[in-house]
Protein backbone atom coordinates (compact mmCIF):
# COMPACT_ATOMS: atom_id res chain seq x y z
CA UNK A 1 0.00 0.00 0.00
CA UNK A 2 1.08 3.55 -0.85
CA UNK A 3 -0.02 6.44 0.81
CA UNK A 4 0.93 8.77 -2.00
CA UNK A 5 0.55 8.65 -6.04
CA UNK A 6 2.27 10.49 -8.02
CA UNK A 7 1.03 10.99 -11.51
CA UNK A 8 3.21 12.00 -14.79
CA UNK A 9 2.13 12.92 -17.36
CA UNK A 10 3.75 10.54 -20.63
CA UNK A 11 1.54 12.01 -23.15
CA UNK A 12 3.88 13.19 -26.39
CA UNK A 13 3.31 16.46 -25.55
CA UNK A 14 4.66 16.61 -22.07
CA UNK A 15 7.57 14.08 -23.14
CA UNK A 16 8.37 16.77 -25.42
CA UNK A 17 9.00 19.46 -22.44
CA UNK A 18 10.98 16.81 -20.07
CA UNK A 19 8.24 14.79 -18.40
CA UNK A 20 10.85 11.67 -18.30
CA UNK A 21 13.40 13.98 -16.67
CA UNK A 22 10.76 14.36 -14.34
CA UNK A 23 10.16 11.07 -13.27
CA UNK A 24 13.52 10.67 -12.87
CA UNK A 25 14.09 13.05 -10.65
CA UNK A 26 11.17 11.54 -8.35
CA UNK A 27 13.28 8.35 -8.29
CA UNK A 28 16.33 9.65 -8.05
CA UNK A 29 14.57 11.96 -4.58
CA UNK A 30 12.29 9.00 -3.53
CA UNK A 31 14.97 6.87 -3.46
CA UNK A 32 17.37 9.51 -1.51
CA UNK A 33 14.81 10.36 1.03
CA UNK A 34 13.69 6.68 2.13
CA UNK A 35 9.89 7.31 0.49
CA UNK A 36 9.74 4.66 -2.41
CA UNK A 37 8.10 2.20 -0.20
CA UNK A 38 5.38 5.07 0.34
CA UNK A 39 5.35 6.61 -2.71
CA UNK A 40 4.79 5.42 -5.80
CA UNK A 41 5.34 7.10 -9.46
CA UNK A 42 3.11 6.53 -12.23
CA UNK A 43 3.35 7.31 -16.06
CA UNK A 44 -0.19 8.22 -17.38
CA UNK A 45 -0.76 9.49 -20.96
CA UNK A 46 -2.31 12.44 -21.93
CA UNK A 47 -4.06 15.11 -18.92
CA UNK A 48 -5.45 17.48 -22.00
CA UNK A 49 -3.98 20.43 -20.63
CA UNK A 50 -0.82 19.62 -23.01
CA UNK A 51 0.11 23.16 -23.42
CA UNK A 52 1.10 22.74 -19.15
CA UNK A 53 3.22 20.68 -19.53
CA UNK A 54 4.84 18.34 -18.21
CA UNK A 55 2.01 17.59 -16.14
CA UNK A 56 2.33 16.16 -12.32
CA UNK A 57 -0.75 15.40 -9.78
CA UNK A 58 -0.29 14.03 -6.52
CA UNK A 59 -2.87 12.23 -5.00
CA UNK A 60 -4.27 12.18 -2.69
CA UNK A 61 -5.00 15.82 -2.29
CA UNK A 62 -4.73 15.72 -6.09
CA UNK A 63 -2.56 18.75 -6.53
CA UNK A 64 -2.14 19.91 -10.00
CA UNK A 65 1.41 20.78 -10.14
CA UNK A 66 2.11 22.21 -14.15
CA UNK A 67 5.28 23.19 -16.27
CA UNK A 68 7.28 21.87 -13.47
CA UNK A 69 10.97 21.18 -14.11
CA UNK A 70 13.39 19.14 -12.52
CA UNK A 71 14.72 21.61 -10.04
CA UNK A 72 11.46 21.71 -8.56
CA UNK A 73 11.10 17.90 -7.29
CA UNK A 74 13.28 18.38 -4.09
CA UNK A 75 10.83 21.44 -2.77
CA UNK A 76 7.78 18.82 -3.74
CA UNK A 77 9.26 15.80 -2.06
CA UNK A 78 10.43 17.59 1.23
CA UNK A 79 7.28 20.23 1.53
CA UNK A 80 4.55 18.27 -0.38
CA UNK A 81 5.39 14.41 0.82
CA UNK A 82 7.23 14.41 4.20
CA UNK A 83 5.64 18.00 5.33
CA UNK A 84 2.31 17.56 4.11
CA UNK A 85 2.15 21.51 2.51
CA UNK A 86 1.20 21.56 -0.79
CA UNK A 87 3.56 23.65 -3.49
CA UNK A 88 1.72 26.28 -4.20
CA UNK A 89 3.91 28.40 -6.52
CA UNK A 90 3.80 25.21 -8.68
CA UNK A 91 0.15 24.47 -8.90
CA UNK A 92 -1.94 25.21 -11.98
CA UNK A 93 -2.80 28.81 -11.53
CA UNK A 94 -6.59 28.75 -11.63
CA UNK A 95 -6.39 26.37 -8.53
CA UNK A 96 -4.81 28.53 -6.24
CA UNK A 97 -7.21 31.96 -6.84
CA UNK A 98 -8.99 31.23 -3.82
CA UNK A 99 -6.23 29.90 -2.11
CA UNK A 100 -8.01 26.43 -2.29
CA UNK A 101 -6.76 23.28 -3.93
CA UNK A 102 -9.12 22.13 -6.09
CA UNK A 103 -8.83 19.03 -7.83
CA UNK A 104 -8.77 18.08 -11.21
CA UNK A 105 -12.42 17.59 -12.35
CA UNK A 106 -13.07 20.88 -10.01
CA UNK A 107 -10.97 23.45 -12.48
CA UNK A 108 -12.61 25.76 -15.38
CA UNK A 109 -10.86 23.31 -17.67
CA UNK A 110 -12.04 20.30 -16.62
CA UNK A 111 -15.38 20.87 -14.87
CA UNK A 112 -17.31 21.08 -18.07
CA UNK A 113 -16.01 18.00 -19.87
CA UNK A 114 -17.42 14.22 -19.96
CA UNK A 115 -15.06 12.45 -20.78
CA UNK A 116 -16.14 8.68 -22.66
CA UNK A 117 -12.96 7.91 -25.37
CA UNK A 118 -10.92 9.32 -22.57
CA UNK A 119 -11.62 8.47 -19.35
CA UNK A 120 -8.30 6.44 -18.82
CA UNK A 121 -5.83 8.85 -20.29
CA UNK A 122 -4.55 10.33 -17.69
CA UNK A 123 -5.51 8.44 -14.75
CA UNK A 124 -4.10 5.11 -15.85
CA UNK A 125 -0.43 3.66 -16.31
CA UNK A 126 -1.04 2.57 -19.90
CA UNK A 127 1.60 -0.29 -19.70
CA UNK A 128 0.32 -1.94 -16.63
CA UNK A 129 -3.04 -3.97 -17.85
CA UNK A 130 -3.93 -4.72 -14.39
CA UNK A 131 -4.83 -0.42 -13.90
CA UNK A 132 -6.99 -0.93 -17.09
CA UNK A 133 -8.71 -3.88 -15.87
CA UNK A 134 -9.06 -2.22 -12.15
CA UNK A 135 -11.56 0.42 -14.19
CA UNK A 136 -13.82 -1.87 -15.54
CA UNK A 137 -11.37 -2.92 -18.31
CA UNK A 138 -12.08 -5.88 -20.59
CA UNK A 139 -15.89 -6.24 -18.60
CA UNK A 140 -17.31 -5.56 -21.82
CA UNK A 141 -15.49 -8.02 -23.59
CA UNK A 142 -16.85 -10.57 -21.00
CA UNK A 143 -19.87 -9.31 -20.97
CA UNK A 144 -20.99 -9.70 -24.92
CA UNK A 145 -18.72 -13.19 -25.05
CA UNK A 146 -20.87 -14.59 -22.20
CA UNK A 147 -24.38 -12.59 -22.11
CA UNK A 148 -24.94 -11.46 -25.81
CA UNK A 149 -25.55 -12.15 -29.27
CA UNK A 150 -23.66 -10.98 -32.19
CA UNK A 151 -26.73 -9.59 -33.47
CA UNK A 152 -27.62 -7.84 -29.82
CA UNK A 153 -23.95 -6.10 -29.92
CA UNK A 154 -24.83 -5.00 -33.29
CA UNK A 155 -28.60 -3.70 -31.85
CA UNK A 156 -27.04 -2.00 -28.88
CA UNK A 157 -24.35 0.44 -31.20
CA UNK A 158 -26.78 0.69 -33.54
CA UNK A 159 -29.27 1.98 -30.62
CA UNK A 160 -26.74 4.32 -28.97
CA UNK A 161 -26.42 6.25 -32.01
CA UNK A 162 -23.16 6.06 -32.35
CA UNK A 163 -21.73 7.31 -35.65
CA UNK A 164 -17.57 7.35 -36.83
CA UNK A 165 -14.73 9.55 -35.67
CA UNK A 166 -13.14 9.35 -38.29
CA UNK A 167 -14.38 11.92 -40.78
CA UNK A 168 -17.41 10.53 -42.56
CA UNK A 169 -19.42 10.08 -39.54
CA UNK A 170 -21.03 6.81 -41.05
CA UNK A 171 -23.15 4.77 -38.46
CA UNK A 172 -20.91 2.44 -36.65
CA UNK A 173 -23.69 -0.33 -36.08
CA UNK A 174 -24.74 -0.02 -39.54
CA UNK A 175 -21.48 -0.59 -40.67
CA UNK A 176 -20.74 -3.24 -38.45
CA UNK A 177 -24.36 -5.17 -39.74
CA UNK A 178 -23.00 -4.61 -43.11
CA UNK A 179 -20.46 -7.03 -42.37
CA UNK A 180 -21.98 -9.47 -39.89
CA UNK A 181 -24.47 -10.11 -43.29
CA UNK A 182 -22.06 -11.50 -45.34
CA UNK A 183 -21.73 -14.71 -45.14
CA UNK A 184 -18.99 -16.62 -42.68
CA UNK A 185 -15.78 -17.31 -43.38
CA UNK A 186 -12.13 -15.28 -42.98
CA UNK A 187 -13.35 -11.18 -42.09
CA UNK A 188 -11.33 -8.96 -40.69
CA UNK A 189 -11.30 -5.63 -38.02
CA UNK A 190 -9.22 -2.93 -39.02
CA UNK A 191 -7.94 0.26 -36.25
CA UNK A 192 -7.58 3.65 -38.33
CA UNK A 193 -4.95 5.18 -36.55
CA UNK A 194 -3.08 6.75 -39.16
CA UNK A 195 -4.92 10.55 -37.90
CA UNK A 196 -3.32 12.53 -40.80
CA UNK A 197 -5.09 15.91 -39.91
CA UNK A 198 -2.67 18.74 -39.27
CA UNK A 199 -3.07 19.35 -35.65
CA UNK A 200 -5.11 16.95 -34.75
CA UNK A 201 -3.96 14.20 -32.05
CA UNK A 202 -6.81 12.99 -30.56
CA UNK A 203 -6.20 9.21 -31.33
CA UNK A 204 -2.64 9.23 -30.59
CA UNK A 205 -3.80 10.22 -27.36
CA UNK A 206 -6.31 7.73 -26.99
CA UNK A 207 -3.43 4.67 -27.67
CA UNK A 208 -0.92 6.02 -25.31
CA UNK A 209 -2.84 6.87 -23.09
CA UNK A 210 -5.65 3.73 -22.73
CA UNK A 211 -4.11 1.64 -25.30
CA UNK A 212 -6.44 -1.32 -23.82
CA UNK A 213 -9.33 0.19 -24.83
CA UNK A 214 -9.01 0.18 -29.08
CA UNK A 215 -8.08 -3.40 -28.15
CA UNK A 216 -11.29 -4.04 -25.90
CA UNK A 217 -13.65 -2.35 -28.51
CA UNK A 218 -12.45 -4.26 -31.73
CA UNK A 219 -12.27 -7.73 -30.19
CA UNK A 220 -15.92 -6.76 -29.60
CA UNK A 221 -16.33 -5.73 -33.41
CA UNK A 222 -14.69 -9.24 -34.20
CA UNK A 223 -17.57 -10.76 -32.35
CA UNK A 224 -19.60 -9.03 -33.41
CA UNK A 225 -19.44 -9.83 -37.01
CA UNK A 226 -17.80 -12.90 -36.82
CA UNK A 227 -13.70 -11.93 -37.39
CA UNK A 228 -10.76 -14.00 -36.13
CA UNK A 229 -7.82 -11.44 -37.01
CA UNK A 230 -7.48 -7.60 -36.69
CA UNK A 231 -5.13 -4.92 -37.52
CA UNK A 232 -4.42 -1.59 -36.00
CA UNK A 233 -3.23 0.73 -38.69
CA UNK A 234 -0.80 3.22 -36.95
CA UNK A 235 1.39 6.09 -38.31
CA UNK A 236 5.25 5.69 -38.07
CA UNK A 237 5.54 8.97 -36.61
CA UNK A 238 3.17 7.86 -33.03
CA UNK A 239 6.68 5.81 -31.46
CA UNK A 240 4.89 6.52 -28.05
CA UNK A 241 1.74 5.24 -29.14
CA UNK A 242 3.49 1.62 -31.36
CA UNK A 243 5.11 1.12 -28.15
CA UNK A 244 2.16 0.99 -26.25
CA UNK A 245 -0.01 -0.57 -28.23
CA UNK A 246 2.81 -3.44 -28.56
CA UNK A 247 3.25 -3.57 -24.94
CA UNK A 248 -1.25 -3.88 -24.68
CA UNK A 249 -1.43 -6.60 -26.89
CA UNK A 250 1.32 -8.75 -25.37
CA UNK A 251 -0.12 -8.31 -21.78
CA UNK A 252 -3.18 -8.94 -23.58
CA UNK A 253 -2.50 -12.22 -25.04
CA UNK A 254 -0.75 -13.18 -22.09
CA UNK A 255 -3.87 -12.79 -19.83
CA UNK A 256 -6.14 -14.97 -22.77
CA UNK A 257 -7.65 -11.87 -23.59
CA UNK A 258 -6.38 -12.28 -27.31
CA UNK A 259 -5.62 -15.08 -28.77
CA UNK A 260 -7.58 -18.47 -29.14
CA UNK A 261 -10.71 -19.32 -26.84
CA UNK A 262 -10.46 -16.01 -25.07
CA UNK A 263 -12.54 -16.36 -21.50
CA UNK A 264 -12.89 -19.76 -22.31
CA UNK A 265 -15.90 -19.16 -24.70
CA UNK A 266 -14.50 -21.03 -27.75
CA UNK A 267 -13.73 -17.24 -29.53
CA UNK A 268 -10.60 -16.53 -31.56
CA UNK A 269 -9.37 -13.11 -32.10
CA UNK A 270 -5.99 -11.58 -32.41
CA UNK A 271 -4.47 -8.42 -33.98
CA UNK A 272 -1.42 -6.98 -35.07
CA UNK A 273 0.08 -4.04 -35.94
CA UNK A 274 0.58 -2.52 -39.23
CA UNK A 275 2.68 0.95 -39.82
CA UNK A 276 2.37 3.69 -42.33
CA UNK A 277 4.67 5.82 -43.47
CA UNK A 278 2.88 9.24 -43.01
CA UNK A 279 1.29 9.45 -46.31
CA UNK A 280 -1.98 11.37 -45.80
CA UNK A 281 -4.17 9.16 -48.69
CA UNK A 282 -3.50 6.47 -46.31
CA UNK A 283 -5.68 7.54 -43.91
CA UNK A 284 -8.63 6.68 -46.50
CA UNK A 285 -9.85 3.38 -45.60
CA UNK A 286 -9.24 1.85 -49.21
CA UNK A 287 -6.25 2.68 -49.56
CA UNK A 288 -5.06 2.16 -45.90
CA UNK A 289 -6.27 -1.54 -46.63
CA UNK A 290 -4.02 -1.40 -49.65
CA UNK A 291 -1.47 -0.12 -47.99
CA UNK A 292 -1.65 -3.06 -45.33
CA UNK A 293 -2.05 -5.55 -48.73
CA UNK A 294 1.74 -4.22 -49.10
CA UNK A 295 0.99 -2.36 -52.08
CA UNK A 296 1.33 1.50 -52.50
CA UNK A 297 -1.44 2.91 -50.36
CA UNK A 298 -4.17 4.07 -53.39
CA UNK A 299 -7.31 4.34 -52.76
CA UNK A 300 -9.70 1.88 -55.02
CA UNK A 301 -13.07 2.64 -55.97
CA UNK A 302 -16.11 1.82 -53.93
CA UNK A 303 -18.24 0.53 -54.31
CA UNK A 304 -17.41 -2.15 -53.49
CA UNK A 305 -17.39 -1.01 -49.56
CA UNK A 306 -15.24 -2.70 -47.31
CA UNK A 307 -17.78 -4.75 -45.65
CA UNK A 308 -18.14 -6.71 -48.41
CA UNK A 309 -15.36 -6.40 -49.80
CA UNK A 310 -12.06 -5.06 -47.91
CA UNK A 311 -8.95 -6.29 -46.59
CA UNK A 312 -7.36 -8.77 -48.97
CA UNK A 313 -10.92 -9.06 -50.46
CA UNK A 314 -12.32 -10.19 -47.47
CA UNK A 315 -15.47 -8.66 -45.43
CA UNK A 316 -13.97 -5.94 -43.14
CA UNK A 317 -15.21 -3.03 -40.61
CA UNK A 318 -12.61 -0.25 -40.16
CA UNK A 319 -12.76 2.37 -37.20
CA UNK A 320 -11.33 5.15 -36.29
CA UNK A 321 -9.31 5.16 -32.72
CA UNK A 322 -11.99 7.58 -31.27
CA UNK A 323 -14.77 5.49 -32.25
CA UNK A 324 -13.45 2.27 -31.35
CA UNK A 325 -12.49 3.98 -27.34
CA UNK A 326 -16.45 4.97 -27.31
CA UNK A 327 -17.55 0.95 -27.61
CA UNK A 328 -16.65 -0.56 -24.34
CA UNK A 329 -18.38 1.98 -22.26
CA UNK A 330 -21.63 1.80 -24.88
CA UNK A 331 -22.10 -1.57 -23.94
CA UNK A 332 -21.34 -1.70 -20.25
CA UNK A 333 -23.85 1.60 -19.88
CA UNK A 334 -26.48 0.80 -22.62
CA UNK A 335 -27.44 2.81 -25.47
CA UNK A 336 -29.74 5.03 -23.48
CA UNK A 337 -27.10 6.54 -21.47
CA UNK A 338 -24.96 7.11 -25.05
CA UNK A 339 -27.48 8.77 -26.29
CA UNK A 340 -28.17 10.73 -23.91
CA UNK A 341 -25.39 13.06 -24.93
CA UNK A 342 -24.53 14.63 -28.41
CA UNK A 343 -26.70 16.52 -30.32
CA UNK A 344 -30.15 15.12 -32.04
CA UNK A 345 -28.58 13.59 -35.16
CA UNK A 346 -24.92 12.32 -33.42
CA UNK A 347 -25.13 10.86 -29.82
CA UNK A 348 -22.31 11.02 -27.30
CA UNK A 349 -19.32 13.22 -26.87
CA UNK A 350 -16.82 14.19 -28.99
CA UNK A 351 -12.99 14.77 -28.59
CA UNK A 352 -11.01 17.69 -29.62
CA UNK A 353 -7.66 18.83 -30.07
CA UNK A 354 -6.85 22.86 -29.59
CA UNK A 355 -4.28 24.75 -30.60
CA UNK A 356 -3.63 28.04 -32.28
CA UNK A 357 -3.62 31.58 -30.44
CA UNK A 358 -5.39 30.20 -27.47
CA UNK A 359 -4.70 29.99 -23.43
CA UNK A 360 -5.03 26.06 -22.94
CA UNK A 361 -4.23 24.24 -25.81
CA UNK A 362 -4.72 20.66 -25.57
CA UNK A 363 -7.66 18.32 -25.74
CA UNK A 364 -10.90 18.51 -24.62
C1 LIG B 1 -8.13 11.66 -47.82
C2 LIG B 1 -8.76 11.04 -46.61
C3 LIG B 1 -8.02 10.93 -45.42
C4 LIG B 1 -8.57 10.33 -44.30
N1 LIG B 1 -7.81 10.24 -43.16
C5 LIG B 1 -8.34 9.63 -42.06
C6 LIG B 1 -7.56 9.48 -40.88
O1 LIG B 1 -6.42 9.94 -40.79
N2 LIG B 1 -8.12 8.84 -39.83
C7 LIG B 1 -9.39 8.32 -39.87
O2 LIG B 1 -9.84 7.72 -38.90
N3 LIG B 1 -10.15 8.46 -40.97
C8 LIG B 1 -9.66 9.10 -42.07
N4 LIG B 1 -10.44 9.19 -43.20
C9 LIG B 1 -11.79 8.57 -43.19
C10 LIG B 1 -11.68 7.07 -43.49
O3 LIG B 1 -11.71 6.87 -44.90
C11 LIG B 1 -12.85 6.28 -42.87
O4 LIG B 1 -14.05 6.87 -43.24
C12 LIG B 1 -12.83 6.19 -41.36
O5 LIG B 1 -11.58 5.81 -40.87
C13 LIG B 1 -13.86 5.19 -40.92
O6 LIG B 1 -13.91 5.08 -39.51
P1 LIG B 1 -15.14 5.66 -38.67
O7 LIG B 1 -16.41 5.20 -39.34
O8 LIG B 1 -14.97 5.09 -37.33
O9 LIG B 1 -15.02 7.15 -38.71
C14 LIG B 1 -9.91 9.83 -44.34
C15 LIG B 1 -10.65 9.96 -45.52
C16 LIG B 1 -10.10 10.57 -46.63
C17 LIG B 1 -10.94 10.69 -47.87
S1 LIG C 1 0.68 15.38 -23.21
FE1 LIG C 1 0.72 15.86 -21.10
S2 LIG C 1 -1.14 16.89 -20.82
FE2 LIG C 1 -1.22 16.32 -22.90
Amino acid sequence: MYRSHILVCGGTGCTSSGSERIITAFEKELAATGLTQEVKVIKTGCFGLCALGPVVVVYPEGAFYSQVKPEDIPEIVEEHLIKGRIVKRLLYSETVEDNAVKSLNETDFYKKQVRVALRNCGVINPEDINEYIAYDGYMALGKVLTEMTPEQVIQTILDSGLRGRGGGGFPTGRKWSFAAAQPKGQKYVCCNADEGDPGAFMDRSVLEGDPHVVIEAMAIAGYAIGASQGYIYVRAEYPIAVKRLQIAIGQAREMGLLGKDILGTGFDFDLDIRLGAGAFVCGEETALMTSIEGHRGEPRPRPPFPAVKGLFGKPTVLNNVETYANIPRIILNGADWFRSMGTEKSKGTKVFALGGKIHNTGLV
